[in-house]
């Protein structure tokens, strides 16, 4: 299997700040399971959240892979998630936990006022599976998918957790995401 932990140690975009703005749009928005400084809802311009990454170590094995989210550009959309201020000590584990694919990249986030409108901005990190890495999977109708979900599990539990635990929080967050609202109906469905 791919392991990306090496390559993003290379991947050094905030060398020497305190501080880095994690931006987590899948899992990252609901198990947040390191530390951070603060928390804050955000956006980031120019993408879109899709099932489309491979899961062959959290939400599925090797022989029957689970589905969970990256993001593809779409110039005009907005993708919704949380935005985590962190040390830079918490991405080693950040790194294992992201290995099947996905590499750091740096991104301009939006931070969301409490009355919902855009305040300000800070570049930041966002751990991005592209479609180039072995474990992307790709497009695929919504039914299959949904369906690959409701079958797959693996060691961090069942693949339907993932994505139900992610449309609720999108609820949470008063985001929208039609593809991820439109794969839980898929998955009530079967
Ligand atoms: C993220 O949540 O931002 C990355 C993908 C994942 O860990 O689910």
């Amino acid at each position: 299997m791919l392991d990306t932990t090496a390559l993003n140690q290379q991947r050094n975009f905030f060398d020497g700040h305190a501080d880095i703005w994690l931006f987590g749009y899948g899992s990252l928005i609901w198990k947040a399971d390191f530390a951070y400084l603060e928390r804050r809802p955000a956006y980031i311009q120019g993408w879109e959240r899709r099932f489309w990454q491979g899961s062959h170590d959290h939400r599925g094995t090797l022989e029957s892979p689970g589905r969970v989210a990256t993001l593809i550009r779409a110039k005009d959309s907005i993708c919704h998630g949380m935005a985590y201020r962190i040390t830079p000590e918490v991405l080693a584990p950040l790194d294992i936990r992201e290995k099947n694919g996905y590499l750091r990249e740096k991104v301009l986030l939006t931070f969301l006022a409490e009355n919902g409108e855009a305040a300000k901005q800070s570049e930041g990190l966002i751990y991005l599976a592209s479609e180039d890495n072995p474990a992307f999977l790709g497009e695929a109708p919504l039914t299959e998918i949904a369906q690959q979900i409701a079958n797959a599990h693996g060691p961090s539990g069942p693949n339907k957790e993932y994505l139900l635990n992610l449309a609720t929080a999108l609820r949470e967050l008063g985001a929208t995401d039609a593809h991820i609202f439109d794969l839980e109906l898929q998955l009530s469905r079967i």
